[in-house]
């Protein structure tokens, strides 16, 4: 167990210290884009096309520009003139700013309507005549396969279908030998719906160029700033906007979940129309325009799982179809297009495993973005966990007792898996057992067999998962070239008060809390005495921004390390001071002291003055440091979760009784704030398991884009989370933390539908899937019945 060095009022890892930055949101006082008012600032609406599929035959900008107020009406034919109508998505595929001839799925933009006010804004968009001459829409990506489909992105060179890449890995050939001669085979193709990230705050910027500095300000809903502001460079240096005059200033972000990483079209306008008029350029995307735009999952997954008679696992497969929209804009690794989508062979100990992926053009929005999961990892995850049920339901063993039987065990990390992971620590025996306790597994047995006997649906469903997190290693980790590591630049104040700055930016994490708190262990200053400042490139060290869990594993590793060196720094002024030499100092949190003598000592506090005011000769003066870290490898947290759940046969109406998560993210800095995370984290999990999916009819039409009918759950929905830990410290990290915003998004979903598929199992269904709602569950049920 892990335990605190430090005293409560120092606060550093493991106290549940109030969170810093709460003050100011509780008091009404966080700063969002929105709330950005520059001087003489302009706003801008979209138009947006009602079609999914539609040649542009003309755009009329008149009736628009006669209103009082609206000043342009920017179109694709507009930014053509400066090759600004298209942009590169950060894997390299290209996407539309504003569509010169065709729209390519419903609520593309067409085109921008600046205005003095945004009601005067929305009258130009409305007022705004576009004719449209509509086709027939690619809905289904198995048909977008089709010989006969028409090809959807013909502007590509070289592309003579829709197919945008085909990725594999692993050993095909020995693992469909094994297959072919397994004991028991279970197959399942299991879809993992489109959703969207539904964060509170919508996506946002406000763009302003100063002609006479020539200098690019842009306050952005980003969760990446630096990486941001690369792209800009790179899309816009050819008119003139070069990297050292672009300043992007991520503010206070209300929920990121990775729907924040991309560059949506309307900030490349925003840029061109700051950068044309000279005035700031405003927009704030609406809740109906955030709705239809940027999706997340999306994989159709075949697998096939392998075993002995016995639940040996031997081998699994997984051919998954990816339905990108119209470009793929997911926000991954240049190396990886599928993310780590093969940590897919989930925490177990078995010799082969295959996986690959292709991935296809449809007429729908893009994005593909990581949502609150490291790059496809609740996909994977997913893929493993319903299928190890299966194996369960099929051999009839107990599905605890057949991940203890299949569990990678303690003693063999760091585990190389079957897809080419190297796993740095875990203890899955334990978690899973610690989660069984927890919640009385083996009472629940029982209780469900006697509610079976009664006729009753009672469900019990488990997972036991592996993420991987911390992107990245930069020898294998880069986004649009840029490695992928992050940092820390910490500035020790003459009264032993600091600043620290970071390469991440928190939305909502708490960041200005856990950093300082690192920082605290590392230095013995007390966490309120240690500012955190993060977002702005102006001020912040380079570093590639909070998505994929990564900011503990990188940025954290990155203060402890930069903590280190101001401690070795530090202990050259302490001997000066106490005119001994450098072997002779020791170091507990917050002093110096004499070997030997206990007595003679200084404070971090006295030696940070003593570094502007009496230095050591020779020494440069002052006291601060910076590192960049570069993970030797990523961290693997995992967890158990187990859900019981009861399933009302007639109405199919689903009552989640409990639910017990235990995660293992390492050594934890802020215990109150992990478990918030992962209470946040599962009702994001309940909600694709039982609410959420975008729908489309035939012709590409949202059905749900409004919070209406796209169900979000709220407290009234979320059961009560019940949760704990195990801990092993990564062997990697300077402070043997993983990271663990995602874990609960990851694993409840499965631990929930194997509970409802449990739930059921006994009507003779095998298998549902998400969102699981009381209607599929009647209807499967009525076909049970039908067949019966
Ligand atoms: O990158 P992101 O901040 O979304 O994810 P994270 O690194 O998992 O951190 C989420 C929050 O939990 C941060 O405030 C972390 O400092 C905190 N955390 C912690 O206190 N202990 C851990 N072992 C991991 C995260």
């Amino acid at each position: 167990m892990f335990k605190c060095k430090t005293s409560a009022e120092v606060g550093g890892m493991g106290h549940s210290v109030k969170r810093k930055e709460d003050a100011r949101f509780l008091h009404g006082k966080g700063n969002y884009v929105d709330d950005t008012k520059l001087p003489g600032q302009l706003h801008m609406v979209m138009v947006r096309s009602p079609y999914a599929y539609a040649k542009i035959k003309s755009i009329n900008k008149e009736k628009a520009l006669a209103i009082d107020g609206v000043l342009a009406v920017i179109t694709g034919e507009d930014l053509a003139q400066y090759n600004l109508h298209w942009m590169p998505t950060l894997l390299s595929d290209t996407q539309m700013v504003l569509p010169t001839d065709t729209v390519m799925h419903q609520s593309q933009e067409v085109c921008a309507v600046i205005a003095t006010d945004r009601y005067v804004a929305v009258d130009g968009a409305e007022a705004v005549e576009v004719d449209y001459e509509p086709m027939q829409a690619i809905v289904d990506p198995f048909k977008a396969l089709d010989d006969d489909a028409p090809l959807l992105r013909p502007d590509k060179e070289g592309q003579e279908d829709n197919q945008i890449y085909h990725w594999e890995r692993g050993d095909r050939a020995k693992t469909d030998e094994v297959i072919a001669n397994a004991d028991v085979v279970v197959k399942e193709r299991i879809y993992l719906p489109r959703i969207h990230v539904a964060s509170i705050e919508t996506c946002g910027c406000n763009a302003s160029y100063d002609k006479d500095t020539q200098k690019l300000t842009v306050y952005l809903t980003t969760q990446a700033p630096h990486a941001i502001r690369t792209v800009v460079a790179l899309v816009a240096g050819h008119v003139g906007l070069s990297e050292e005059k672009i300043r992007i200033i991520s503010p206070d972000i209300g929920g990121g979940f990775g729907g924040k990483v991309p560059v949506y079209p309307a900030y490349v306008v925003a840029i061109a129309a700051t950068f044309l008029i000279g005035k700031p350029v405003k927009w704030i995307e609406d809740r109906s325009e955030n709705l239809v735009n940027g999706f997340a999952r999306d994989y159709h997954m075949d697998c096939e799982l392998a075993a002995t008679k016995d639940g040996k696992i031997q081998a699994f497969k997984v051919s998954t179809l990816a339905d990108h929209g119209y470009t793929d804009s997911s926000a991954n690794p240049s190396k990886y297009p599928t993310g780590m989508f093969s940590i897919c062979t989930g925490s177990y100990d078995y010799e082969h495993a295959f996986a690959e992926l292709d991935a296809v053009y449809t007429n729908k929005a893009p994005g593909g973005v990581a949502y609150r999961c490291s790059f496809r990892v609740t996909e994977a995850v997913h893929a493993i966990e319903r299928m190890v049920d299966k194996l369960a339901a099929e051999i009839d063993k107990d599905p605890a007792l057949l991940r203890f039987e299949n569990f990678i065990k303690k003693e063999q990390f760091p585990y190389e898996s079957p897809l080419g992971w190297s796993y740095d620590s875990g203890d899955y025996k334990a978690t899973l057992e610690k989660a069984m306790e927890m919640i009385g597994y083996d009472d629940y047995k029982k209780e469900q067999a006697e509610k079976r006997a009664q006729g009753k649906l009672m469900g019990i469903g488990i997972c036991t998962f592996t993420e991987v997190v911390g992107a990245g290693p930069s020898k294998d980790f880069d986004i649009l070239g840029i490695a992928m590591f992050d940092s820390a630049e910490i500035r020790v104040h003459p009264t032993g008060k600091a600043l620290a700055r970071f390469g991440t930016k928190s939305q909502g994490q708490g960041h200005e809390t856990t950093y300082a708190q690192i920082l605290a262990e590392e230095l013995g200053i007390p966490y309120t005495d240690i500012e955190i400042d993060e977002g702005d490139t102006d001020t912040a060290p380079y570093g590639l921004g909070t998505y994929a869990s990564r900011s503990t594993p990188t940025a954290g590793a990155a203060a402890a390390i930069a903590a280190r060196k101001l401690r070795d720094k530090g202990k050259k002024i302490a001997a000066h001071l106490l005119e001994v030499s450098e072997e002779d100092i020791e170091w507990e949190v917050g002093k110096y002291f004499v070997k030997g003598a206990p007595e003679k000592s200084k404070t971090i506090q006295d030696v940070a003055f003593a570094a502007y005011t009496n230095i050591p000769p020779g020494l440069e003066p002052g006291f601060e440091a910076t590192h960049y870290y570069d993970p030797p490898n990523l961290t693997f947290p995992n967890g158990a979760y187990i859900c019981v759940v009861e399933v009302e046969e007639e109405t199919g109406a689903i009552d989640v009784k409990r639910f017990v998560a235990i995660d293992d993210c390492g050594n934890i800095i802020n215990p109150m704030i992990v478990e918030g995370q992962v209470h946040g984290g599962l009702t994001q999990g309940i909600a694709p398991a039982m609410y959420e999916g975008i729908e489309y009819d035939d012709e590409g039409n949202v059905l749900n884009g409004t919070l209406m009918d796209y169900l979000v759950p709220t407290a009234v929905e979320s059961p009560h989370w019940e949760t704990g830990h195990t801990i092993t410290p990564s062997p990697h990290h300077p402070l043997g933390a993983k990271g663990v915003a995602e874990s609960p998004t990851v694993g409840a979903p499965p631990a929930i539908a194997n509970a409802i598929i449990d739930a059921v199992a006994p009507l003779g269904i095998k298998h549902l899937d998400i969102p699981i709602t009381p209607a599929k569950v009647w209807e499967a049920i009525q076909a049970q019945k039908a067949k019966a």
